[in-house]
């Protein structure tokens, strides 16, 4: 590079790189690669999206078609087509888990707060992204899905109906839904994330670098550590994570095709259709509620919850120790085994409740709320059980109720990738 544009270049990088980094930020068990692991994913989705874009037709006369050809006529094309889908999936495993350490370690505190946000964001632009390449093969697998989750929308009070119309651009899944699709998966969704996602780089940087992992008795984040060289001490931690999921990604795609079914088939519906793994958490509990709350509260509610977290939750915070304390740790795992046992019965009473003829009639609204306080006394009640039995304080609290709302939702999700069957009645997987 030139001697002219060197310094340019320098401020330009040391925006998101510092020249030290505190050695102890630097050991495995504060990130686990996770952030970084979702950065290589993500150059790896564009780069292999770029590829599928020479050769798919984004027309549902040959979308499927163009995918069959991709696959039987194209060198490396069959790879290619495997590296986007399994990128895609992990993907967003990897930015849930990075989201759960973010949380687990208290790094969403100030001065991180708003990052936390910006990748909150990330998060659902990423679910956006896989929802809209989902329906991209145009086979019955991605019609039915997305027919079913487009069709949920109608149950959005007041701007439900005109929301589906829009997205799906006209009344049914069809031309213009795959055309919309296309437009936002290959040009609206990666522009908007090529913005923000420097922009967490950058508050990182600002943020004074990541959270310094410490024990509870370490008071004060400012006197912990030295520091050290970025180059070679991060990069080369960063080059060896890098490789090891380019690898293991491209092992598992040699391995493991991407799910193609038969051309999409409006007249022939699936049974049971399925909403891809990342929503089935919401179809099962679409099955438990009325749709006003499992579409329009519950969601909204989570969404206020992760939003406003780091604004609510300034009591007693301990950035840098993992599961804020001891205490915090065992409130932790009590929650946890408490939302493990909980959650499947719940499922299992609500299964056999609505299909008895003892249960009265009752209006589905009517019914619906009456579920949804039950649930929500329940969460109260479990988070007072907490503080009463370890005297947790206000953080370790709501860090409880935290783990308990995850693995609800996770039980859920299990529940409805593997022990829903035909007619969705609960079945052995
Ligand atoms: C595509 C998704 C994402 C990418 C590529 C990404 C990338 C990164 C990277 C590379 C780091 C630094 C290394 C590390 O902590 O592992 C980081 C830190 C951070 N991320 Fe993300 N992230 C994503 C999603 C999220 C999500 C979903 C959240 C939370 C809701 C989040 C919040 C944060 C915060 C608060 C930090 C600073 C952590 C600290 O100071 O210790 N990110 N992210
Ligand atoms: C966060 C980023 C992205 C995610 C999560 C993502 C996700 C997906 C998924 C899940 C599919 C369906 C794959 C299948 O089963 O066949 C897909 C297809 C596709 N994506 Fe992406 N994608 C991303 C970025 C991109 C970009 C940047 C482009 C191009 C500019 C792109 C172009 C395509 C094309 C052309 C297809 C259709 C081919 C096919 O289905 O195999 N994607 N994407």
């Amino acid at each position: 590079m030139s001697r002219k544009y060197r310094p340019l270049f320098n401020s330009l990088l040391l925006h998101f790189r510092p020249r030290t980094v505190p050695e102890r930020t630097l050991q495995f068990t504060l990130t686990w690669g996770l952030g970084g692991s979702a950065v290589i994913l993500t150059i790896l989705l564009f780069c292999t999206g770029i590829l599928l874009k020479f050769v798919y037709e984004p027309v549902i006369s040959t979308a499927y078609e163009s995918i069959v050809s991709l696959q039987q006529d194209v060198l490396f094309g069959r790879l290619v087509r495997n590296v986007h889908h399994w990128s895609a999936n992990l993907l967003l495993l990897i930015a849930f888990l990075h989201l759960m350490r973010v949380f687990f370690t208290g790094a969403y505190h100030h001065p991180r707060r708003f990052n936390w946000i910006i990748g909150f964001s990330m998060l659902l632009l990423v679910m956006a992204s896989n929802l809209t390449g989902y329906l991209m093969p145009w086979d019955q697998l991605a019609y039915w899905a997305v027919t079913i989750i487009t069709g949920m929308l109608e149950y959005i009070p007041v701007v439900g109906l005109w929301l589906q119309t829009m997205i799906r651009g006209g009344s049914e899944v069809g031309s213009n839904t795959l055309s919309n699709f296309y437009a936002f998966h290959t040009a609206v969704l990666p522009i908007v994330l090529m913005i923000i996602m420097p922009f967490h780089f950058w508050r990182i940087r600002k943020a004074g670098g990541l959270v310094i992992p410490r024990a509870p008795e370490e008071e004060d984040e400012s006197e912990i550590g030295q520091r050290v060289p970025s180059i070679p001490n991060l990069l080369l931690r960063e080059v060896v994570m890098a490789l090891v999921v380019v690898a293991g990604v491209m092992l598992f795609s040699a391995f493991v095709d991407a799910p193609l079914q038969a051309k999409a088939n409006p007249g022939l519906s699936l049974n049971p259709v399925k909403a891809p793994w990342y929503f089935a958490g919401i179809q099962e509990l679409l099955l438990h509620f009325h749709p006003l709350y499992a579409l329009f509260i519950i969601p909204l509610l989570t969404l206020g919850a992760m939003v406003f977290l780091p604004y609510v939750n300034q009591i007693g915070h301990c950035p840098g120790v993992w599961f804020i304390s001891y205490r915090g740790r065992r409130t932790a795992i009590a929650a946890a085994i408490t939302a493990g046992i909980l959650a499947p019965l719940g499922i299992i009473t609500h299964e056999i409740l609505r299909d008895s003829t003892w249960v009265p009639d009752l209006l589905p609204i009517v019914s619906g709320l009456i579920s949804f306080l039950i649930v929500i006394i329940l969460i109260i009640a479990i988070a007072f059980l907490i503080k009463r039995r370890y005297s947790a304080t206000r953080a370790e609290i709501i860090q409880s109720v935290y783990v308990l709302l995850v693995i609800v939702y996770i039980v859920l999700t299990i529940t409805n990738v593997y022990f829903r069957g035909e007619g969705m009645k609960l079945v052995w997987p």
